[in-house]
């Protein structure tokens, strides 16, 4: 299994903290942001990953992160010119990827729980994980039918069908490089992950299952201040345990 972390955009909804830095890395209380996806990456035993970096910030990452060694694990860059869409990422990784399954997380998601399990045991088709929350219309968000089966994924749609936001953990098996060949660009002008989620669903083949512990997209000043708590909480927590 490899691993991609995307790590590019503008940061717009941050500025002015995005001026000069990527969002990726601003601090989450006492680790850069990107630290907590690749954590989550490094704890399901993934070795080799991809970090796909907005043109201004790449050195930054580079400095960052090196080569990986002393985490273990094996680094790679990509740039991405311009932020034309998640699903753009198995465009940029396809030499990464090889003949592998791969997962993607997005460099400004943090999770609470451990993905080794649904990583390790992940074989074939698509592998999405949903939450709960109280602004779906933000996200991408699942439609259920009275089985509690998905039925579709919606992008940010005005009225959700449901509160279960499309979490930015992805596991796919190798035929998404062609699967995202055959993606259209949506009217955002963007390679959308909802609409190669769609195609795996169409399919049959994408399982969706639901995250327990917290999970913190922190592209607001609100998410990233809650997230900022959040890490603290939990450090707090640890020192007092010992
Ligand atoms: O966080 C989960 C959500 O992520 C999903 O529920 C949505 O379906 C998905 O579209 C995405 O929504 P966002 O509004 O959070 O996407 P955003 O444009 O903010 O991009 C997410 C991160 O990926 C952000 O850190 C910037 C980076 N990015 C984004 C795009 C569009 C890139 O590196 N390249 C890109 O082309």
């Amino acid at each position: 299994m490899k691993g991609i972390i995307l790590a590019g955009g503008h940061g717009t909804r941050l500025r002015p903290l995005t001026l000069v830095t990527s969002k990726q890395l601003l601090p989450i209380y006492d680790q850069p942001m990107i630290f907590y996806p690749l954590q989550t990456l490094l704890k399901a035993g993934i070795k080799e990953v991809l970090v796909i970096v907005a043109p201004d910030h790449a050195r930054d990452f580079l400095k960052l992160l090196s080569s990986g060694q002393e985490l273990g694990c094996k680094f790679s860059y990509e740039v991405q010119d311009e932020p034309n869409g998640l699903a753009q990422a198995f465009v940029i990784g396809k030499n990464f990827i090889g003949h592998d399954n791969v997962t993607l997380i997005l460099g400004d998601n943090i999770f609470e729980d451990d993905f080794a399990q649904a990583i390790q045991s992940f074989k074939q088709g698509g592998r999405v994980f949903v939450k709960k929350v109280p602004d779906p219309a933000r996200f991408g968000v699942a439609e259920f039918d009275q089985d509690g089966k998905v039925i579709s994924i919606e992008e940010k749609p005005k009225q959700p069908k449901s509160d279960y936001a499309v979490t930015g953990l992805y596991i796919y098996d190798n035929t998404v490089v062609e699967k995202v060949k055959n993606l259209k660009l949506s009217d955002r002008g963007e390679l959308e992950i909802t609409d190669l989620n769609n195609v795996y669903l169409k399919e049959g083949s994408l399982d969706v299952a639901v995250v327990k512990g917290k999970w913190l997209d922190t592209g607001t000043f609100e998410s990233l201040f809650e997230a900022i708590t959040f890490v603290r909480d939990q450090r707090l927590n640890e020192q007092n345990k010992k």
